[in-house]
């Protein structure tokens, strides 16, 4: 547990599904307080307002859709109305399919780096504008992935995105430094989340990325969220710029494993 998180005001992009609702409820458990961002999941959104309360926090939602200005603007307005501050902004909302790239639609390649890396822009701006404006010394979080790192046929799209994650993160973290404000990513391997759900039924699909996995089996949305309320906490109050790698090894060369080369 994190002590230094408790009533901190925390806004999580996303956090209807998948790693998003870990971490809401994960900062629930720390007793913060939850902005959740959602899109067009309102059936959910009180289920989930209740697991955050049940694990110890207090939460709130709010609908936005991450690639619109106005409405990034509104979660940000939403959270200090609410709870008064913003401490923490994790950019989580992000999509993907699949597509050859020799067929990818512009369309389809502007909706991935809208939601994943503009939406990402977005958060992190309206975030910053309001900590440096109120003397926040607060942390960013992005949602990063693998694909930052190693290349992803037929999600080229995805990869670019995350690519670009990861060197929005490490620009910010050089220009908010001296502010006291950290911006960090963690880049999330294969992940029990619904965005894999279709996949990970069929199982031999399921079979071949585990083969990708050292550690040998698929992440748990919770394994995730234990990165972010480190990343969030006084704990980590020396680390900006990070690209924090939770994938049970997935970054390391696996086809590397049996000691050949
Ligand atoms: C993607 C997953 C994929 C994993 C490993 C993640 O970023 O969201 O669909 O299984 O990377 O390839």
């Amino acid at each position: 547990m994190y002590p230094s998180l408790e009533g901190k005001v925390v806004v999580i992009t996303g956090a209807a599904t998948g790693l998003g609702r870990a971490m809401a409820v994960r900062f629930g458990a720390e007793k913060a307080k939850v902005v959740i961002n959602y899109f067009n999941e309102e059936q959910e959104v009180q289920a989930i307002i209740d697991e955050v309360e049940k694990a110890g926090g207090s939460a709130t939602a709010i609908q936005g859709d991450v690639t619109k200005e106005e409405d990034v603007k509104r979660m940000i307005d939403h959270a200090v109305k609410t709870f008064g501050s913003l401490d923490v902004m994790v950019n989580n909302a992000g999509i993907e399919n699949e597509v050859p790239s020799e067929d990818l639609s512009l369309d389809d390649w502007n909706k991935v780096i809208s939601t994943n890396l503009t939406g990402q822009f977005l958060g992190s701006r309206e975030a910053l504008d309001y900590m440096l404006e109120n003397d926040i010394k607060g942390s960013i979080i992005n949602m990063s992935s693998v694909h930052q790192k190693i290349p992803w046929p037929h999600f080229v799209h995805y990869a670019a995105s995350k690519g670009g994650v990861k060197l929005l993160t490490e620009t910010l973290a050089l220009e908010f430094a001296p502010h006291g404000i950290r911006v960090n990513c963690i880049a999330p391997g294969a992940i029990d989340t619904p965005i894999n759900a279709e996949k990970f039924e069929d199982p031999e699909l399921k079979k071949g990325v585990i083969e990708l996995i050292p550690m040998g089996y698929i992440g748990k949305p919770e394994e995730i969220a234990s990165c972010a309320v480190w990343l969030a906490s006084s704990e980590a109050s020396y680390v900006t710029g990070l690209t924090l790698f939770a994938d049970g090894g997935m970054t390391q060369y696996p086809g590397f494993q049996a000691g050949k080369g």
